[in-house]
């Protein structure tokens, strides 16, 4: 099975110099500030989507500057999110460690990811490069619109295969189609190619979500986030949306009665999980997420084979068999 390490190796240099050039700007005189972005930025995530804009561009050109202010402000754009989600999603863990809100609280971690937000938007001000900004800020309004649709969804527990589609095309899939959109923009302005790259990202994305949706359920230790905490705050991913959809009237009003329940235990969850299982929830939704990983291979297709391809496709396969 391929690594992110072995990926990497057509973009490694830049993906070098991107860590020199990302931490540098993280600068604050307000000692909490300093303190909380310190402890974010010492927990390093997988680095996914950097990487992919390096690919991108790579694919598609030379990597340049403006490759590097893309890569900046999704890395920042993407830290952010993840702080102001595990607000909105009660999620006490992140990266392996306590999340920000646990730590501190939730004023704080808002705060603190508004400012990585800006910091972002202004770094690509500074550079000029208002196309950048204009494919991100499209992408991040669509991931605002997806959590909020999820939280709708989470309340009536009504929610359909194409209803979760929509949901994390929207919060997650929009924002991967940014990387490669940003990635390509950087080394071209064919607008026909920006489009496909794009397109390619959105299908990559969507495939990125089951998995972590999937990985919720499995519960392998390796994720840096407590499993479980999908059904504990009452989001319905697509394993247990077929498994209800499967199960006859009296099972799914009783699953439904503990997901709806606010305060769960650890045996409910645990009930769920199995329900899951027993009715062939992860099986389908990995059969789903290969679906978009083929598609996402098939726009590839259109590349001469090249040794960035090659790692494209790699990506690709990571994605969806990830354990982290
Ligand atoms: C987590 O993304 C958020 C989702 C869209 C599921 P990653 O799994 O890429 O997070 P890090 O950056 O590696 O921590
Ligand atoms: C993706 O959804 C989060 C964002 C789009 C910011 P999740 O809530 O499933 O992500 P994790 O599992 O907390 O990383
Ligand atoms: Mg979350
Ligand atoms: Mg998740």
């Amino acid at each position: 099975m391929s690594t992110l390490s072995s990926i990497k190796k057509p973009v490694e240099k830049d993906m070098a110099a991107f860590e020199d050039y990302f931490s540098k700007t993280m600068r604050s005189e307000i000692p909490l500030l300093k303190i909380v972005l310190n402890y974010i930025f010492r927990r390093k995530g997988k680095q996914m989507r950097p990487l992919l804009v390096f690919l991108s561009a790579r694919l598609n050109g030379e990597i340049c500057e403006a490759t590097y202010v893309a890569a900046t402000l999704i890395e920042l754009l993407h830290t952010a999110s993840l702080v102001h989600d595990d607000v909105v999603d009660d999620a006490e863990e992140r990266r392996g460690a306590l999340s920000v809100n646990a730590l501190w609280n939730s004023k704080i971690a808002v705060l603190v990811g508004d400012y990585m937000l800006s910091k972002g938007l202004l770094i690509t001000v500074e550079k000029n490069r208002y196309d950048m900004l204009e494919i991100v800020s499209e992408a991040v309004k669509s991931m605002s619109e997806g959590e909020l649709l999820q939280i709708q969804k989470a309340r009536k527990l009504n929610i359909k295969e194409e209803d979760y589609y929509k949901i994390i095309s929207m919060k997650t899939a929009a924002f991967i189609a940014a990387c490669t959109a940003c990635g390509a923009r950087s080394v071209t302005e064919d607008t026909d190619t920006i489009m496909t790259m794009k397109d390619f990202g959105e299908n990559v994305g969507i495939a990125f979500q089951i998995r972590d949706d999937l990985l919720d359920y499995e519960g392998n230790g390796l994720t840096g986030k407590a499993p479980g905490n999908d059904i504990k705050e009452k989001k319905i991913t697509l394993p247990l949306i077929y498994s209800l959809e499967q199960s006859p009237n009296s099972k799914k009003r009783h699953i439904l009665s503990i997901v709806r329940n606010k305060k769960k235990t650890k045996a409910e969850i645990t009930e769920v999980i199995e329900f899951v299982s027993e009715y062939g929830g992860m099986q389908y939704a990995e059969l789903r997420m290969n679906q978009f990983r083929d598609k996402a291979l098939a726009i590839l297709d259109s590349y001469a084979d090249s040794e960035v391809k090659d790692s494209m496709k790699e990506f690709v396969f990571y994605t969806t068999t990830r354990n982290k």
